[in-house]
């Protein structure tokens, strides 16, 4: 172990029971046992999660927060604080099936980086560039615009995910000389943006498997994996967490 984060993102996936069978079974795996691990579940099982993870090194994360920090009326949504008193400690915002699906822009991303750290959640803060934007030849820019949101954030503990958009769920993972080339490129972009990229953490993901964790863990510009579709799959997360 390596000491990187590794955080499963079930995304729109889990029912109570599938729930119970895959955390009883990373309880009882050693290689997650021994890692720095959270687990994202949907909103809906956050409370069963909380429930089952109580006493366990496994954290809880959520996948979204509400812009909007004050209970009210705001039908549909799911303040920080209510993260907070579940259990959780992190909250993915930016995510880009979120920008893609529901428009999630720079202005709304922001709020929902305040309410998160307001809330005293750490932000794992998504970015990432489309193919198009790669083969265009603008991601860097891409990327450091997504990034600059975070310049309200300097001072708090904060988490980002450079996703590839091209390679979650796809099964195309980034080269590793592409990873380390944006990670370096985020952790400068940091020092502009947030004043002191050392204190957050730079995690990859996209199409991270227990077959390409190790080589990607090697770089030491990567602090871990934001892991989507193999979260699900406890040998696959084992071993993914093995790697970490
Ligand atoms: O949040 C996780 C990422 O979207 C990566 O998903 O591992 O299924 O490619 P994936």
């Amino acid at each position: 172990m390596t000491g990187k984060l590794v955080i499963g993102n079930w995304k729109m996936n889990g029912r109570l029971a599938a729930n119970l069978v895959l955390i009883e079974a990373l309880q009882a795996d050693a290689a997650v046992q021994a890692a720095r691990v959270a687990v994202a579940p949907p909103f809906a099982y956050l409370g069963q999660a909380a429930a089952l993870l109580a006493g366990s090194n496994i954290a809880l994360a959520a996948q979204d927060v509400s812009a909007f920090d004050k209970d009210g009326a705001y039908t549909g949504e799911v303040s920080g604080a209510m993260l907070a008193d579940v259990g959780c400690r992190y909250v993915l915002i930016g995510h880009s099936e979120r920008r893609q699906y529901f428009a999630e822009g720079h202005d709304l991303l922001a709020r929902k980086l305040q309410a998160a750290v307001a809330a005293g959640l750490i932000p794992v803060y998504c970015v990432g560039e489309t193919l198009a934007e790669r083969e265009a030849g603008t991601y860097k820019a891409v990327i450091a615009g997504q990034l600059a949101v975070l310049g309200a954030l300097a001072g708090y503990d904060c988490v980002v995910a450079y996703e590839p958009v091209w390679a979650i769920g796809t099964g195309r993972v980034a080269s590793i000389e592409q990873i380390d080339d944006m990670h370096q490129y985020i952790r400068e972009a940091l020092l502009q943006c947030h004043g002191a990229s050392g204190s957050i953490r730079v995690l990859y993901g996209g199409s991270v498997k227990a077959d390409n964790a190790e080589a990607i863990f090697a770089l030491q510009s990567v602090d871990g994996a934001l892991v989507g579709g193999a979260s699900l799959d406890v040998d696959n997360f084992g071993r993914i967490c093995q790697a970490a």
